[in-house]
């Protein structure tokens, strides 16, 4: 990914997260208000019934006060109707009414939510509850916010008239919230955190993948200027890492290693285009040009600050176990372990591909004329064991 890609990307990344977040947390509320409405619901119902069941038992099935309102004693009606307001806390109010139409005479009270207020309307018996009266009835209006406070049901709901909940018939608010101020914290805090970690992520990669990528590309252009080698940095890229990882080299080695590979013949660039791309043999003055290869990419990298080790092991990629290599000549161990792996890469692909001067050999024959020469024997012999395979991956 392209890094101007990289801020966009942990943006959209943060707003899914928190949006999700905070989806998740909304619908939990909403669910959590739901049930909760439905368990104070049934709370309220059924206390209600109860208290609506015992104000008729007590004072509205009783021939006392049928007959008081029979031959309308108002002493005993008011009398009566005070000690309900007195004994009923949640009696707001309690009067003798003219029957409403859809108030029938059956039963013995029923509820009526008018204004967010909730009343009850009473028939009055006889003892027997055989004999009601027609013309009038009881009301009692309940003292709601009181009721809700007593049932602890006013720490979720409220009444309000413009509420966006039901409770039996009159309009509360919840208070429970529809989204919590730390859900909202927590919700963005997880955005954040993945938009770093996704855009850190993406980061580390696209840093490995574009200098890889710039390596690569510098050894295609070199290779333009020598066409016969197209394609070699890379196998010996390849062939390098294979054996690397046969020699069991950790992972910043094998880094350092194909850098090296992809660069190993950089320095060709200030050799001129004729000597390098002369069909017939070159003479020992053109050789020796050829050979400032190795020193002219030296001294590209040694200036880079960083890439000193990278410098050391390009420059001797063309010494030889022997000390016969160039450019200093060094012998054995004196030679960086990847610069010998590097040699024995560079050989086998120079040798199986193309050249002005001659064909590709096969792989076995180029394993056979790399018998007699002064590699790195172990490097060596790890080719020899799995070049077969190796040469599968190019
Ligand atoms: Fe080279």
């Amino acid at each position: 990914m392209r890094r101007r890609y990289l801020l966009p990307f942990a943006t959209f990344v943060f707003i899914i997260v928190t949006l999700g977040f905070l989806f998740h947390f909304y619908s939990a509320n909403q669910v959590k208000r739901e049930l909760e409405l439905k368990r104070t619901s049934q709370v309220l119902r059924i206390f209600l019934d109860g208290f609506a069941r015992s104000i008729s038992t007590g004072y509205f099935q009783w021939d006392d006060f049928y007959e008081a309102l029979t031959s309308n004693r108002e002493d005993f009606i008011g009398e009566n109707l005070g000690y309900i307001k007195r004994d009923f806390p949640y009696v707001k109010d309690a009067k003798i009414v003219e029957r409403l139409s859809w108030f029938t005479e059956e039963g013995l009270y029923q509820f009526k939510v008018e204004d967010n207020r909730i009343f009850i309307y009473f028939n009055v018996w006889d003892s027997k509850v055989e004999r009601v009266i027609e013309d009038r009835v009881a009301f009692v209006e309940v003292d709601l916010l009181s009721l809700l406070k007593d049932l602890e049901i006013s720490s979720f709901f409220i009444p309000d008239p413009d509420g966006d909940l039901v409770l039996e018939g009159v309009r509360v608010r919840s208070l429970i919230p529809r989204i919590k101020p730390l859900q909202i914290f927590y919700s963005t805090g997880m955005g954040i955190l993945s938009a770093l970690f996704i855009g850190f992520m993406l980061m580390l990669y696209s840093e490995k993948t574009t200098r890889v990528k710039l390596l690569e590309k510098i050894s295609m252009i070199m290779e333009e200027k020598d066409p016969y080698t197209k394609n070699h940095s890379k196998n010996v890229a390849l062939i390098s890492l294979a054996l690397a990882d046969r020699l069991g080299l950790g992972d910043k080695e094998k880094k350092l290693l194909e850098e090296a590979a992809l660069l190993h013949d950089i320095g060709k660039i200030g050799v001129s285009d004729e000597i390098l791309n002369k069909k017939g043999k070159l003479t020992p003055q053109e050789f020796d040009i050829v050979k400032k290869h190795t020193e002219i990419a030296y001294n590209i990298f040694s200036d880079i600050n960083g890439a000193e080790l990278l410098a050391k092991i390009i420059r001797h990629h063309h010494e030889r176990m022997d000390g016969s290599g160039y450019p200093d000549g060094l012998k054995g161990e004196e030679i960086p372990l990847l610069s010998r792996i590097i040699a024995v890469a560079d050989v086998f692909d120079a040798l199986t591909s193309d050249r002005p001067y001659r064909p590709a050999m096969s792989y076995d024959e180029a394993i056979k004329v790399m018998e007699s020469m002064p590699l790195d024997e172990r490097v060596f012999r790890v080719l020899k064991e799995s070049y077969k395979e190796i040469m599968r991956i190019k």
